[in-house]
């Protein structure tokens, strides 16, 4: 694996590989990696030759009360992970080399990035968007890899591509869970005792609502009451927002019907954590991937 830092040397790296018939798969990161990562990580590397994986923990898209100083960063160990899947090229960028000090330009996916956590984080969406646009342009990827778990952040950047007329196209996988349910995150690390456990509450929500789709509830309000005293029934866990969405407009819908995302965030004690389901209509019959 070899180890890119400067945004020059990706893009002549990423155009030979284009010259030479290759297909490209990029895999765009904040690093401090686990199984979620990794999944994306495989799924490039079966379509995908060469890989590249970008780790770059992006100041944009931290607000200024936000954890950009502490979040979760080990090269070292990330280095380790990527070696093992036989990724071809690790692109590790150091901040000016991203935003050089007169960097001026941001990308706003305008509606889609205004609701659910971009309400909750002003500005967000511009900063993920403006990086994965460089990152798109810098690496040219035939295929990009992008996690349910971030569903919105998918939804925005699927937009992003199409309206900008990029030639990658957006893959966007399946969450990865812990045993217990709670969905992999860099910032599940920041969740001590108390607090792991009681972590578990987001993802038991979301499954109360399936079982309650199983048993016939259609109904937005009934499923989201479900959820909310799902997650009430936790002491230190505080809803921010539980939503039932369409999954293309992520306008909020009344009865489930085509495809859809249950989305919640709450937080657990300091930590904010985010999880989803997709509800998926086939003839009428809805199947509930969690
Ligand atoms: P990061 O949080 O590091 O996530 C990188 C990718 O991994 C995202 O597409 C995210 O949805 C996916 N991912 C995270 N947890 C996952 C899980 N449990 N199962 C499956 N996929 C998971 O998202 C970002 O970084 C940044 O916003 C980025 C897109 C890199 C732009 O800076």
């Amino acid at each position: 694996m070899e180890i890119i830092r400067t945004v020059e040397w990706m893009k002549q790296t990423s155009r030979q590989a284009e010259a030479a018939g290759r297909v490209i798969g990029l895999v765009p990161t904040m690093g401090a990696l686990h199984e979620g990562h990794l999944s994306l990580v495989r799924a490039a590397r079966e379509r995908c030759s060469p890989v590249v994986v970008s780790i770059f923990v992006n100041p944009k898209q931290f607000g200024p009360s936000e954890d950009f100083q502490q979040y979760p960063r080990d090269l070292d160990k990330d280095r380790a992970l990527l070696e093992n899947l036989n990724v071809d090229y690790l692109f590790v960028p150091e901040a000016e080399e991203i935003y050089p000090r007169d960097f001026r330009t941001s990308v706003h996916v305008q509606g889609l990035s205004d609701k659910f956590e971009g309400r909750v984080r002003p500005g967000h969406f511009q900063g993920v968007s403006t990086v994965v646009l460089k990152l798109c342009e810098i690496v040219r990827p035939h295929f990009a890899y992008f996690g349910r778990k971030d569903a919105q952040q998918a939804r925005i950047i699927r937009q992003m591509c199409t309206d900008l007329n990029l030639d990658s196209e957006i893959v966007v996988r399946p969450i990865l869970r812990e045993p217990d349910g709670l969905a992999m995150s860099s910032r599940n690390a920041y969740l001590k005792n108390d607090d792991r456990r009681a972590a578990q509450i987001l993802f038991q929500s979301l499954d109360a609502v399936r079982r309650k789709i199983a048993t016939g509830a259609r109904e937005a309000g009934s499923l989201l009451d479900v959820l909310r005293s799902t997650i009430a029934s936790e002491r230190v866990a505080e809803l921010d927002y539980a939503e039932i969405v369409d999954a293309d407009s992520f306008e909020p819908i009344h009865f489930l019907r085509g495809n859809c995302l249950i989305l919640v965030a709450a937080r657990i004690g300091a930590t904010r954590l985010i999880d989803n389901v997709l509800v998926e209509e086939h003839g009428g019959n809805f199947a509930v991937s969690l």
